[in-house]
């Protein structure tokens, strides 16, 4: 018999350390926000046995399929919904959940999404410029590579990719537009790079910054996370695994000032805010993989879980 990792191609990453914090329950209701292939939601459900209950969500609908089948064994204890996480609110609503014990956010792409070149995910398989992750939006990767201007290119390009490049790369791709494929779009950031570059592909960070403008991944995600705290109950956690440092920058601003009883401006004598403090940051430094971990699952090298705890 094959075993899950064999079934599914996406390993779940720091699954032993989000265990470690969220410390899944019999009577725990866990949400799960990203749930991908359903690798960690397996995990919450198996070490909340016989009763924990878990929601999960994904804005693609492939994962959703594949979740779903991986979890079924799990029968009434797991819910799914194939929204946007910025809709959790309606989901618990539709449970009955007033809190939730646990939320994870997995963020990033899944390697199932990244293997099918028809997503258009990845600069080594020849595929359409698409990269959405719900494919019910109507806008893609074509349409911003070939109907933005130069500077609005070169500006997502620099913001979401921490591009050096940025000009070089959008005046390329305005120069050689259309441009339809995956590959084509690769070789034009190649070109503009004039064969000068580091072992890493020259396109990683173009295609990064195209694929968050693309499902608007930080605007999400700011959004995600301040909804995902006011849904935990007192004591309940919240992890977020990370895998850039624009969205792990995010995640600790928003624990941060969470975490504080003032948010006034530090030269403001008095307090006039009223902010109160709703989370115990857990996680100082933010937890990474093990040298194993990087071994067996590379795409773990980057990751960054950041994990806090609803006080009052
Ligand atoms: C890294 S994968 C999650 C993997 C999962 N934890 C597992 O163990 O298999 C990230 C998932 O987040 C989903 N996603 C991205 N943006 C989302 C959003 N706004 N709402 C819900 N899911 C989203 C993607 O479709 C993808 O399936």
């Amino acid at each position: 018999m094959k075993s899950a990792d064999q079934m599914y191609p996406h390993i779940p990453v720091l699954n032993r350390e989000v265990l470690a914090y969220l410390k899944p329950i019999r009577d725990g209701k866990y949400l799960d926000a990203t749930l991908g292939a359903g690798g960690h939601a397996e995990a919450i459900l198996a070490a909340s046995q016989p009763t924990g209950l878990l929601l999960g969500l994904d804005i693609d609908q492939n994962a959703v399929i594949i979740a779903e089948e991986r979890l079924q064994k799990f029968s009434s204890r797991v819910t799914i919904f194939n929204v946007s996480y910025i809709e959790m609110q309606d989901c618990l609503r539709k449970m009955d959940w007033s809190c939730v014990d646990g939320i994870l956010f997995d963020l990033g792409v899944s390697s199932m999404q990244v293997d099918a070149a028809d997503r258009g995910f990845s600069f080594n398989k020849e595929g359409p410029l698409d990269m959405r992750f719900n494919d019910h939006s109507d806008f893609r990767a074509y349409d911003l590579i070939n109907n933005w201007s130069e500077e609005e290119i070169s500006s997502i390009l620099w913001n979401y990719g921490e591009e050096p490049k940025a000009r070089a790369i959008a005046k390329a791709i305005c120069i050689a537009r259309p441009i339809k494929t995956t590959t084509q779009l690769a070789q034009v950031v190649l070109s503009a790079y004039h064969g000068s570059h580091s072992k890493i592909h020259p396109a990683t960070r173009t295609f990064q910054a195209v694929r968050i403008a693309v499902n608007q991944e930080l605007t999400v995600l700011e959004e995600g996370i301040s909804l995902g705290i006011k849904q935990l109950c007192a004591g309940g956690m919240i992890a977020v695994i990370s895998f850039h440092s624009l969205e792990d920058r995010i995640v600790k601003e928003i624990f941060k000032r969470e975490s504080k009883d003032c948010i006034c401006p530090p030269e403001q004598p008095v307090c006039t805010c009223d902010h109160k403090a709703s989370l115990k940051i857990l996680t100082k430094k933010p937890a990474t993989a093990s040298d194993e971990e990087i071994r067996i699952n590379p795409r773990s090298r980057s990751a960054k879980l950041r994990v806090a705890q609803k006080i009052g």
